[in-house]
């Protein structure tokens, strides 16, 4: 299972790479604008950095809506690095895009996917990724990870080579969930990733090591 970073930080980016947790980065308007990140060049410029601290795929997001806009904003997304992964909404338009730029070689993430058939048909379009939120259908009373099964069982059908990426994932059960499931990659917010190495049974262990080394040292 990949790990991918969901964050625009690139402290908390460079963080966890250096432990070896970051297979990959996702960013969205949402979390590049958290980073005060202003303007088409400071955007532009930000992408770079972010490529140039992880070898792995990084998700970075259109803004328009429609076909044709969406196709030259990420062309020109797609010019930044080799390891951009566009991101296109899960919309009629954003299904046409995906086909059009996967066929020249340009990968997709499509985001906002809620139900299993949004997957199938983003998985039919040909798209590199998936990204469906579990978290925000948590928040509406729906189990995310249904989703999750349900999309993992349909690709493993069909032998899809779209890859399901946990995204909107809130706390480390997520991330245990989307394992047993089978999930290609989990995108993580930092704080999660760095919850996932911390067990209050190691610190007490570890205190306890250490007192008792104390202990040979007097
Ligand atoms: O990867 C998608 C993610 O950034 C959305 O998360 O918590 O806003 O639903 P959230």
């Amino acid at each position: 299972m990949e790990f991918f970073i969901d964050t625009a930080s690139l402290a908390d980016i460079q963080q966890a790479r250096d432990m070896g947790l970051v297979d990959g980065v996702t960013t969205n308007p949402s979390l590049m604008a958290k980073e005060g990140i202003k303007g088409a060049a400071a955007v532009e410029q930000h992408y770079r950095d972010i490529c140039a601290v992880v070898q792995g795929d990084v998700s970075a997001e259109v803004i328009a809506t429609d076909y044709d806009g969406m196709l030259s904003e990420a062309r020109a997304l797609a010019t930044l690095a080799d390891n951009i992964v566009v991101k296109i909404p899960m919309t009629a338009d954003g299904l046409r895009a995906t086909r059009t730029l996967e066929g020249e070689g340009i990968h997709v993430n499509v985001t906002l996917v809620f139900s299993a058939m949004q997957g199938l048909l983003v998985a039919k379009a040909g798209a590199t990724y998936v990204s469906p939120f579990i978290g925000r259908l948590d928040d509406q009373s729906q189990e995310g990870m249904t989703l999750i099964e349900e999309m993992v069982t349909i690709f493993d059908h069909y032998g899809f080579s779209t890859k399901v990426l946990v995204a909107s994932t809130r706390h480390p059960v997520h991330i245990l969930q989307a394992a047993m499931l089978g999930a290609d990659v989990a995108t993580i917010p930092p704080a999660v990733l760095f919850k996932l190495i911390k067990h209050p049974l190691t610190d007490i262990g570890l205190e306890k090591f250490l007192a008792d080394a104390a202990k040979m040292q007097s």
